[in-house]
């Protein structure tokens, strides 16, 4: 069974993220032919132009994971009403040298936790920004902005009721998405 391949990226180091959970508990809601990899951006270097001709190796890892995936699934807080720092970064990285973007032409999918009720659009919308200039075609409807609150995830770190039919009916959107884009 060919498996679709999706980078995972969480937009948050926090232990507990509300976003890390997230993206966890919206992997057990695809099917069996879908695979989903956290890509890590903890270890990356602050990106520094001047070192573009010999990237860091855990930028070449991080590259290498983009390029070898299907598709990406951003799930990230928003930090003063844009992105964090650490996910932009990682965008930064991984989108040069000039001309050898590892982003370009993958299809994403945007979510984003937080605990405020307006929480993640500002962040979201900007995101999206960043992803169409770097030539990503991104899954505009549903939008998803999640309020982390009691009762987001079950005793096993599932989707909890309240959520649930909302956000499979979001992965089941993203999967069909995803398949169209790679046929
Ligand atoms: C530096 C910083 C800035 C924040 N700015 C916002 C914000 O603009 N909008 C918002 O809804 N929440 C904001 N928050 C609160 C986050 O929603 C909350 O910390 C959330 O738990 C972060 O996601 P995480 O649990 O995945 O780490 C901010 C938190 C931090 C640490």
């Amino acid at each position: 069974m060919m498996k679709y391949q999706v980078a995972v990226v969480v937009g948050s180091l926090r232990r507990e993220s509300f976003n890390r959970q997230l993206a966890t508990a919206m992997a057990r809601l695809a099917p069996a032919d879908f695979a989903f990899d956290p890509l890590p951006i903890a270890d990356l270097p602050l990106y520094n132009q001047d070192d573009d001709g010999r990237q860091a190796e855990p930028v070449q890892r991080l590259k290498a994971q983009i390029k070898a995936a299907h598709a990406l699934l951003f799930v990230t807080p928003e930090y003063n009403r844009s992105i964090p720092g650490v996910l932009k970064n990682a965008i930064d990285h991984a989108s040069r040298p000039h001309g050898q973007s590892a982003w370009a032409g993958k299809p994403a999918g945007v979510l984003g936790a937080s605990v405020s009720a307006i929480g993640t659009s500002m962040a979201q919308q900007h995101l999206r920004n960043i992803l169409a200039y770097l030539d990503m075609p991104t899954m505009g409807q549903p939008e998803a902005f999640i309020q982390a609150k009691a009762g987001l995830f079950d005793a096993n770190g599932n989707v909890g009721p309240d959520s649930r039919k909302f956000l499979q009916a979001w992965m089941d959107r993203y999967v069909a998405w995803v398949k169209w884009h790679a046929a």
